[in-house]
């Protein structure tokens, strides 16, 4: 149990086919994501996340001709991944659906995709096994990397204007808002002291040695610096302001009947995107589909040890009530 802590290593990443440099990312919750969203041919999907084009592939391959994959990812690299991911198989020319790719953010959903239109829309939250590998990037803690961790490279704020900037206290209320990290203080202390920092190993460095001290029972067992990695990296991706976004425009582009399913990582997701479900089955938007998150199964887990932390919510559009028996759900 790691207290819903979204942990390193790429979720995912495995070290099989395509190896740690080749990027490969097994999609968690596959069948289970598939079935929730009660795939049917001819229909049209939105995967909000491509990624590496796991999911997204999956569900392509069960539309045929007639049906529509949109898809969305605010990386361009990921993008350009799932999109060769997702070219016409051999053999299947006849069979394969229209697809559409959007380099943008899934906050942007109802600006691109017409109301009423989805069959279904599943969102995997987070970072990629391929953002996370590459040291590039800066997301990793296990490697030396610039202070960067923008998904989208054209975002203005980095990781490096978060450490290097911000004074103390906005730091410490960062840290402790989007990590959930007790040594919020403490940390943010260190970092201002050991300024400039360079690099990512570095910063892990510091956040380590301010974070060592002290007892973490929740976070057991895992790097001491992973609850301050994981906050900056919300706060420079605007994570949770975009899945607000995502789930207050959900019910515009799925057609009644039509299914949300939701695959998040720590537990301020989880909590965003429970709520949501539940204020709008109250208002009459959403019928939820599950009762307790779905996890992943003691076999996905052996053989994806990231799968652990995932935890899938999903909900079917509810046809719009009478007029005037109902709260209105924007
Ligand atoms: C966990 S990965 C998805 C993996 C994918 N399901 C697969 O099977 O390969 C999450 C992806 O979502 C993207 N992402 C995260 N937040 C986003 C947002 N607000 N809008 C669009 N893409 C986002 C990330 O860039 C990343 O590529």
């Amino acid at each position: 149990m790691d207290g819903g802590i979204e942990s390193e290593g790429g979720r995912g990443a495995q070290s099989g086919a395509h190896g740690r440099r080749g990027f490969s990312h097994a999609p968690v919750l596959l069948k289970e994501a598939i079935d929730f969203l009660a795939v049917k041919r001819g229909g049209t999907y939105i995967d909000a996340t491509l990624g590496l084009g796991g999911h997204a592939s999956a569900i392509a391959s069960r539309l045929g001709s007639e049906g529509r994959l949109i898809g969305f990812d605010k990386d361009p690299r990921a993008l350009e991944m799932a999109s060769r991911r997702l070219a016409v198989p051999e053999g299947r020319e006849q069979d394969w659906p229209q697809i559409t790719l959007h380099n943008a953010s899934f906050a942007d959903i109802a600006q691109q995709v017409a109301g009423n239109s989805a069959d279904g829309v599943l969102a995997d939250l987070g970072v990629s096994s391929m953002q996370l590998e590459d040291a590039g990037r800066g997301f990793s803690f296990q490697a030396e990397g610039p202070l960067d961790m923008r998904m989208d490279p054209q975002s203005e704020l980095t990781a490096d204007q978060v450490v290097n900037q911000f004074d103390e206290s906005n730091l410490a209320d960062l840290i402790y808002e989007f990590g959930e990290e007790r040594r919020s203080r403490r940390i943010a202390r260190a970092i201002v002291r050991a300024r400039p920092i360079k690099s990512t190993a570095h910063l892990a460095q510091v956040v380590s040695a301010a974070a060592r001290p002290m007892k973490q029972p929740r976070g057991k067992g895992i790097h001491p610096a992973t609850l301050t990695f994981q906050a900056i990296r919300i706060y420079v991706n605007r994570e949770l302001e975009d899945l607000r976004a995502l789930l207050a425009c959900a019910p515009q582009v799925i057609k009644p009947g039509g299914r949300l399913v939701v695959i998040s990582f720590h537990s301020l997701e989880d909590r965003m995107v429970k709520d949501a479900l539940r204020d709008g089955a109250r208002a009459g938007v959403w019928a939820p589909l599950t009762r307790k998150p779905v996890i992943a199964s003691e076999e996905e887990i052996a053989e994806n040890p990231r799968s652990r932390s995932a935890k899938m919510r999903a909900a079917e559009r509810v046809e719009a009530r009478q007029q005037g028996s109902h709260r209105s759900y924007k």
